[in-house]
């Protein structure tokens, strides 16, 4: 959730600082500050609330000289967003300034034993205990900053990522990590410190991934060093990461958001680049090759996820169950961790993650792993907690994704969900040759459909002028389409603050079609596939109650044109495929509305982007 950066080296810190700090400001966004040492051995802090701009403006005139520093932006959890709670927070001598990702969970007790020592907050955060608490723990025991966080730590319950500067010691940083991402860039006689690795790749590709409860002694006259909290000396496994650097700017366009739902052709090529052979008759997972038999004997599969990626996942089952004839339960990863599921060694559990750090999915993972499971991940985020914790999996490839909405990501785990069926049942022959090759041929052939849908865009901008300042939207799909209603009501809540409900349609008369009236927009994905009749019944029904019909509907379609208030037509494809092909105009749908409404697009708010706290 909240982002962190850290630099020592030759250079002046604090312009590495603050373009870290821009291209993390996806993780949080409602306060940011940095600690510098100076060149005069002063330790400043300056925070304010608000933006990563709010805090350049803020440090003008301020002394920003110095090589080593840390920043933060931050996504509220203890305390309202304003300076006071914003980190880095200091200690009570203010010789250490600390920054801090995740959760103290036993932060009150902790704080209630340092209030009877005499120890004074400023803030209500959970991050101030933790940095009074190393300050109490050092000077009690008269130790160096290493041991004195080592214990600290060990008194903490909960999730945290940290870094810790010392005003005395102006030659290393102090950085932590467990359950909380954070990776460590060596350069050239310089260190790089972030939540991920997109503000260290323009610096060095030389990275090493902290693993949990493992804290480095980052330093300008040594190697970097790592420990765990009993001190033993860990060997940091340096990796090479390569992103492009134009994949983390807008390009162009206005907002992350636009840019990425207009990437998704390509995202989509290169998900199945290498994976699908050019004459289109073979689909190869490197997964399932190494894996072949604990997939095929799979007695279940169990998809966990959250948000979006769990729309992917109810789209997974629909795949998985059709062409592979093996049952599949979904299920939210906050839900089934703390379920006590019946779940052993011969299920398969699919993890499916775009930023691969969210706590929960880690969270069912490691307790389907208790239990024996064997985990598939299916993440975007090179690198991260996810792939790093599961058995096996494929990574989707479309790219960093870094609007706060979820777009490009969810098509790319469709793609690899649609891959992974295909694959397995050929494997498992539930599914004919002809059958195979004729998805095969289809799927292939999504990109340039949704290059298509892509031109529909002033289209929907215009209609979306219409609904602007709806209060309320109804989504239907069924069958493979009800997943899709579910991410585009999904899409339109969380940038464009409208309530929105996706329901399968044909329960709309069991309750939900109490709400229609008038007034109430209901969009309906209602091409020519599967239950199509159905829908068009269900269409029936809202028009009969004065329903505004918003209908998605295959090219051609002269019924539901006579009878839906507006239209949008989508090129034909096989309904397996639908979702990929649906969605995109749902979500330039969501998009023109939130923009109408001058809503902050790429930066909802109450949101982040990486949930790393439950
Ligand atoms: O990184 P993940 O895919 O694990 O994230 C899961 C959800 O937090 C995420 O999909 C969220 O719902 C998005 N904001 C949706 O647009």
């Amino acid at each position: 959730m909240c982002g962190i950066v850290g630099y020592i080296g030759k250079r002046d810190a604090y312009p590495i600082l603050i373009k870290g700090l821009k291209r993390l400001e996806y993780r949080g966004y409602d306060s940011a500050g940095v600690a510098l040492i100076s060149n005069n051995q002063e330790l400043n802090v300056y925070k304010t609330k608000g933006r990563v701009s709010d805090l350049e403006n803020f440090v003008i005139q301020k002394d920003i000289s110095g090589n080593i520093g840390i920043a933060h932006t931050r996504w509220a959890t203890h305390g309202e967003p304003c300076s006071l709670n914003a980190h880095p927070h200091f200690s009570s001598s203010e010789k250490l300034a600390l920054i801090h990702n995740g959760i103290i969970e036993n932060y009150a007790v902790l704080k209630e034993k340092l209030q009877s020592k005499g120890y004074l907050f400023k803030s209500s955060t959970d991050t101030e205990v933790l940095v009074q608490l190393i300050e109490y723990i050092k000077i009690s025991n008269n130790l160096d900053l290493l041991t004195a966080v080592q214990l600290a730590l060990g008194e903490v319950i909960g999730a945290y990522a940290i870094a810790v500067l010392e005003k005395d010691h102006p030659n290393e940083i102090i950085a932590a990590r467990k359950s909380s991402p954070l990776v460590v860039g060596i350069g050239q006689d310089e260190f790089f410190l972030a939540s991920d690795a997109t503000p260290i790749v323009e610096y060095t590709d030389k990275v090493v991934y902290l693993e949990d409860e493992e804290i480095a002694l980052i330093r300008r006259d040594m190697d970097l060093k790592v420990v765990n909290l009993n001190n033993v000396e860990m060997t940091p496994e340096i990796k090479s990461v390569k992103l492009n650097l134009g994949q983390l700017e807008k390009g162009g366009y206005p907002h992350f958001m636009l840019k990425e739902i207009t990437e998704q052709p390509d995202c989509i090529h290169d998900c199945m680049r290498g994976r699908i052979n050019v004459e289109g008759s073979n689909v190869v997972l490197s997964a399932v090759i190494d894996h072949k038999e604990r997939l095929l004997n799979a007695k279940r599969f169990i998809i966990v996820a959250c948000g979006t990626s769990w729309h992917a996942g109810l789209i997974g089952k629909h795949l998985i169950e059709s062409f592979c004839r093996i049952p599949v339960e979904v299920e939210y990863a906050s839900e089934f961790r703390y379920r006590d599921p019946v779940i052993d060694s011969s299920d398969v559990v699919i993890a499916i993650s775009q930023s691969g750090e969210t706590a929960d999915t880690l969270a069912a993972i490691e307790l389907a792993k208790s239990r024996g499971a064997f985990i598939y991940g299916i993440c975007n985020a090179i690198g991260s907690s996810i792939p790093r914790a599961t058995h096996t999996g494929s990574y989707i490839h479309v790219g960093p994704e870094i609007g706060v909405a979820s777009t490009k990501a969810f098509t790319g785990q469709v793609t690899v969900l649609t891959m992974l069926a295909l694959t397995l049942a050929r494997e498992k022959h539930s599914i004919s040759e002809e059958e195979f090759l004729r998805i095969v041929k289809e799927l292939n052939k999504v990109p340039e459909k949704m290059k298509e849908v892509l031109k529909l865009n002033d289209k929907i901008a215009e209609l979306s002028k219409i609904f602007t300042y709806a209060h309320n939207f109804i989504y239907l799909g069924r069958g493979y389409s009800y997943p899709v209603a579910l991410e585009g009501a999904l899409k339109l809540k969380e940038i464009s603050y409208i309530h929105a409900e996706g329901y399968p349609a044909a329960e709309m008369k069991h309750g939900p079609i109490a709400l229609v009236d008038a007034e109430m927009p209901v969009v309906v994905i209602a091409t020519q596939n599967g239950l199509y009749e159905k829908v068009l019944s269900n269409i029936q029904e809202i028009k009969a109650r004065k329903g505004k019909v918003i209908a998605l509907v295959t090219q051609g379609d002269t019924f539901i044109s006579k009878i839906a208030d507006y239209c949008i037509e989508l090129p034909e494809t096989i309904e397996c495929l639908d979702p990929l092909i649906a969605t995109v105009p749902l979500q330039l749908f969501a998009y023109h509305i939130a923009v109408c409404k001058g809503m902050d697009v790429d930066q909802p708010r109450n949101l982040a982007k990486s949930v790393t706290v439950e």
